[in-house]
């Protein structure tokens, strides 16, 4: 197949920042995927109706003309029974970060028992749980050691939702076989890179991320799940943009930003493995059946043309800038 057709692509995982950086990467988003799963890290964060709401129409306005179906969520703390039920219509979910994790995670859980109040409404109420779940170990372990809080809520919350967002280990892979209530996200880098290719020869920081790229035969089960389009793992691009300056320096942020060129990469990826009939259901169909939601009408080409990565957005440097890639959007 040198070409293929997406209906209503969805990116499970995405972070758009806000007022300028919102305004260039809200755009390539919309350009790309039918809606996204949005990411409430913003300083403050989005951890109230009123601040979600508000979110949503400055994101509804920087994508203008282009139809784009936010997916909200609200950023986990502990919320009264009659805040839930009231943003329970305008959210998909509520994304739990273990504090001061990952960037803008300061104010997040800081032990799983005391968010438990709140779990518990939620399976009430029916709001899935997303979660970053990492400990605060080695940095290589760390989602390795987060596992067993994983099995933990799943265990005490049968009926609850739980989305293990950006894995990056086979084990993670692994554990949704064994629970019925356990979903995951998995972003394009960890489909493609290990943690060689951030660190083993010259620190390329516009591949540093949160949780942190791991082994070959971490990547290689991350990979045999999506090309096989597992049925409870979802693309979700985990795109963090952050300025150049912020990057690249002494310091440098957590995140890989690739919203704009996810499509023609994964379709490569799937094309060069012999699985392009499984794109369809990794970037939507998953998705779409294991939240029950309904996109807006969206469908993105894609054709086997070689295309050039540009060497950035505005002031965001993307993954692989000024490389060749295989396949591009049909515009
Ligand atoms: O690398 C990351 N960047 N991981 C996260 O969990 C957060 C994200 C960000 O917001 O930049
Ligand atoms: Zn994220």
């Amino acid at each position: 197949m040198n070409q293929i057709t997406l209906s209503k692509p969805l990116d499970m995982h995405l972070h758009l920042r806000d007022g300028q950086m919102l305004e260039t990467v809200a755009p390539l988003s919309a350009n790309s995927f039918a809606g996204a799963v949005i990411m409430p890290n913003l300083v403050p964060p989005v951890d109230s109706l009123e601040k979600c709401l508000s979110y949503r129409e400055r994101i509804i306005s920087a994508c203008a003309a282009n139809n784009f179906e936010p997916y909200m969520t609200l950023f986990f703390k502990n919320y009264a029974e009659k805040e839930l039920a009231a943003a329970k219509p305008h959210i998909i979910g509520i994304k739990l970060y273990p504090d001061g994790i990952t960037t803008n995670s300061q104010g997040g859980v800081k032990a799983i028992e005391d968010a438990e109040p709140t779990i518990e409404l939620m399976q009430e109420l029916g709001i899935p749980l997303l979660v970053h779940g990492e400990t605060a170990d080695f940095v290589m372990d760390r989602e390795e050691k987060f596992l067993s809080v994983y099995q933990q809520i799943a265990k005490k919350f049968p009926r609850l939702h739980i989305v293990m967002e950006h894995i990056t280990t086979r084990h993670a892979v692994a554990l949704l076989d064994r629970f019925e209530n356990l979903f995951a996200t998995v972003t394009l880098h960890h489909l493609l890179i290990t943690l060689d290719d951030v660190a083993g020869g010259m620190l390329n920081p516009h591949l540093f991320c949160k949780p942190i790229a791991k082994r070959p035969e971490d990547r290689d089960a991350l990979l045999e799940a999506a090309l096989s389009a597992h049925p409870k793992l979802s693309f979700g691009s985990d795109s963090a943009p952050h300025p150049q300056s912020k990057k690249e320096c002494c310091g440098c942020a957590a995140g890989v930003f690739t919203a704009p060129i996810a499509l023609p990469i994964l379709a490569a990826l799937f094309d060069r493995h012999g699985k392009l009939d499984n794109l369809q259901s990794f970037v939507s169909g998953n998705a779409v059946r294991n939240y029950r939601i309904n996109p807006p009408e969206k469908e993105v080409a894609l054709v086997k043309e070689p295309s050039l990565i540009p060497e950035k957005y505005g002031d965001v440097v993307p993954m692989w800038a000024g490389q060749e890639i295989s396949w591009r959007l049909v515009s």
